[in-house]
C-alpha cells in the first residue's frame, strides 16, 4: 500500500506542477481583478451597492492554470428592487468590460449576470444581495458566505488538493454543475477536500461509495433527517452555510457513478492520464453493422446554455420513449451541440423490427377480457386471433412502423416527443439519419461533430480510453 501511495504521490506532484498557477500569473490575475473592482466601484452608486468583492475560485485559491476566471460580485442592499439590480448591473458591467477592451456576453437563464472576455480571461460580474444567512433573496446570495467558509477551512496545501480534484473531474467530463454536465461544482470539490483532507483520501473513500451518498458537511444534523429533506438526490452534501440546502443537488446518478468507478480505477493504477484530455478516439474497422440512428437539427435562435441543454436532454429522452413504445430496444443515447446545431445518437438492438408482433392481452378471468376480444377481432391489423393460450388472451398484430427512422419521423411529425415548446419549430425540420452510413456522410467537414460520432461509436468514457491502448 505504501509503495502504491508513493506512485500516486509522484503522479500528483507532477500534475500539480502543471496545474498550479505560477506566482507571477497569480499576481497578474489579482492585479487585474483589483482594477475591475476599482472601475466597478466608481460606476455603481454607493447608495445601492454596499460592496464589490472577488468571489469564486480566484478568492478561494482553487483555480486551475489555463482556466483563469475572475468572478466579481456586486453586493446590493436588500432595499434595491430586483429589476433595478439587474438593469444597473447589465449597464455598468457592460460598460466596464468594454472600456477594458473586452467582449460582452449576456446569456443568463435565471439570475442576471454579465460575462466578458478580456485579454483571454473570462470575467463574470454578478449581482447579489447583501443579506444575513437564511434571509436569501436570490440563488447567489450565499456565495460570499461560501467564499468565507472555504477560505477559513481550506489551507494552502488543501487548496492544491482541490486543484487536483478539479483537474481530475475536468479530464473525465465530471466537472461543473451546469445542466449539460450534471456534475461536481467548484464548491462541492472544495467541500469534499475540506471533509477528506486530501485528494488521495477522498478517492479512497469514494471508491467505496454506494449511492445515495450522504455527507453532512455541517456536522450538525443527523444523516437520516437530512436524507428526508432531499428524498430523491443521489448525492447529498449538506451545505455548511445553509443546512437546508444540498450543495450537491446538481450531481446526477450518472456522474456520481462515473466518479465512483473513476476513483476505483485511479486507486488500482494511479497515472497522469487521469488528469489529461484523452486522445481522440479512432474510427473502428467495421462500424457498419451497428444499429445506430441519429437526429440532426439546426438552432435558429440563441438561448442560454442551461436552457438549451435542458431542452436537448428532455427531447433526447422523449425520442427514447417513442422508440421504446414502438418496440425498439434502446441501449444508450447521447447528445451533442455546438449551440448552432444539435445531434442526438441512439444505439439500438436493431434498426428494423419484424412485420408482426405478439400482442399480449389480459388473463381470461379479468373484466377487460371481452373488450380485448372486441377490439382486436376483425381488425385490419390483426393477423391472427384473438385467441386463448393457457389462461391468457393474445393476438398477432401487424406493425405499422418497422424502422427506427420511421418511428423517429412519426414521433417528430406528431409532436409525440415531449419537448419544451420552445424547440418545436426547429425540430419540425430535423433530419432523421437512418443508419450509421448516413450519419457519417452527413457530418462532412464538421470536426467536432465527427469527434462526437466516433466517440459515440466507441462508447468508451475518457477515463477508460487510456486503459484500452
Ligand atoms: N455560484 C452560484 N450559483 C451558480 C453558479 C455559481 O451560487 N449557479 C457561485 C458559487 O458559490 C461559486 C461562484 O458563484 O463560488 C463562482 O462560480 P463558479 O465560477 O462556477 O465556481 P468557482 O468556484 O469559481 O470554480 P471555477 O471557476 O474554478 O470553476
Ligand atoms: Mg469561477
Amino acid at each position: 500500500l505504501c509503495a502504491e501511495n508513493g506512485v500516486a504521490q509522484r503522479v500528483l506532484s507532477k500534475v500539480l506542477a502543471e496545474i498550479r498557477p505560477t506566482p507571477r500569473d497569480e499576481q497578474a490575475l489579482k492585479g487585474f481583478s483589483e482594477r475591475i473592482i476599482e472601475l466597478l466601484g466608481k460606476a455603481f452608486p454607493k447608495s445601492e451597492v454596499d460592496q464589490i468583492s472577488v468571489e469564486g475560485s480566484l478568492a478561494k485559491r482553487t483555480w486551475l492554470r489555463g482556466r483563469e476566471e475572475v468572478d466579481v460580485f456586486a453586493q446590493f442592499l436588500p432595499s434595491v428592487p430586483k429589476e433595478r439590480m439587474a438593469k444597473l448591473t447589465v449597464g455598468v458591467a457592460s460598460e466596464v468590460i468594454s472600456s477594458l477592451g473586452g467582449v460582452v456576453k449576456l446569456r443568463y437563464a435565471e439570475h442576471p449576470y454579465v460575462e466578458g472576455i478580456i485579454n483571454g480571461v473570462r470575467v463574470n460580474i454578478v449581482p447579489c444581495y447583501r443579506v444575513e444567512p437564511g434571509g436569501w433573496l436570490t440563488a447567489v446570495d450565499r456565495t460570499p458566505y461560501h467564499t468565507r467558509y472555504v477560505r477559513s477551512e481550506l489551507s494552502e496545501e488543501a487548496a492544491d488538493q482541490v486543484r487536483l480534484l478539479k483537474a481530475f473531474l475536468h479530464a473525465s467530463g465530471l466537472y461543473g454543475a451546469e445542466i449539460r454536465v450534471g456534475g461536481f461544482s467548484g464548491y462541492v470539490s472544495e467541500l469534499l477536500i475540506i471533509l477528506h483532507d486530501s485528494f488521495l483520501k477522498l478517492i479512497h473513500e469514494a471508491a467505496n461509495w454506494r449511492p445515495p451518498v450522504v455527507i453532512d458537511a455541517s456536522k450538525s444534523v443527523l444523516d437520516e433527517k437530512q436524507r428526508e429533506k432531499f428524498p430523491s438526490a443521489p448525492m447529498i452534501l449538506v451545505d455548511p452555510v445553509d443546512v437546508d440546502r444540498n450543495a450537491a443537488a446538481a450531481v446526477s446518478l450518472q456522474k456520481l457513478s462515473e466518479f465512483i468507478i473513476l476513483s476505483k480505477l485511479f486507486e488500482a493504477r494511479p497515472s497522469e492520464a487521469f488528469f489529461r484530455a484523452p486522445p481522440d478516439a479512432k474510427m473502428p474497422q467495421e462500424p457498419g453493422m451497428r444499429s445506430i440512428v441519429g437526429i440532426l437539427f439546426g438552432l435558429r435562435k440563441a438561448r442560454p446554455p442551461d436552457v438549451l441543454w435542458g431542452e436537448i436532454l428532455s427531447t433526447g429522452s422523449g425520442y427514447e420513449t417513442a422508440l421504446r413504445r414502438h418496440g425498439f430496444g434502446v441501449w444508450r443515447w447521447e447528445a451533442w451541440s455546438d449551440e448552432s446545431k444539435v445531434m442526438l445518437l441512439y444505439e439500438l438492438e436493431s434498426l428494423s423490427l419484424p412485420q408482426f408482433y405478439l400482442h399480449q392481452g389480459p388473463e381470461v378471468h379479468r373484466p377487460q377480457a371481452l373488450s380485448f376480444i372486441h377490439k382486436h377481432v376483425g381488425s385490419r391489423d390483426t393477423a391472427a386471433g384473438p385467441y386463448v393460450r393457457g389462461e391468457r388472451l393474445y393476438a398477432v398484430k401487424k406493425r405499422h412502423v418497422r424502422t427506427a427512422a420511421d418511428a423517429l419521423s412519426q414521433a417528430t411529425a406528431r409532436g409525440e416527443v415531449a419537448v419544451a415548446a420552445d424547440l418545436k419549430d426547429e425540430l419540425a425540420t430535423a433530419e432523421i439519419l437512418q443508419d450509421l452510413e448516413t450519419i457519417l456522410q452527413r457530418v462532412g467537414e464538421d470536426r467536432e461533430m465527427h469527434r462526437f460520432i466516433v466517440n459515440f461509436i466507441g462508447g468508451l468514457p475518457p477515463y477508460i480510453t487510456h486503459l484500452s491502448e
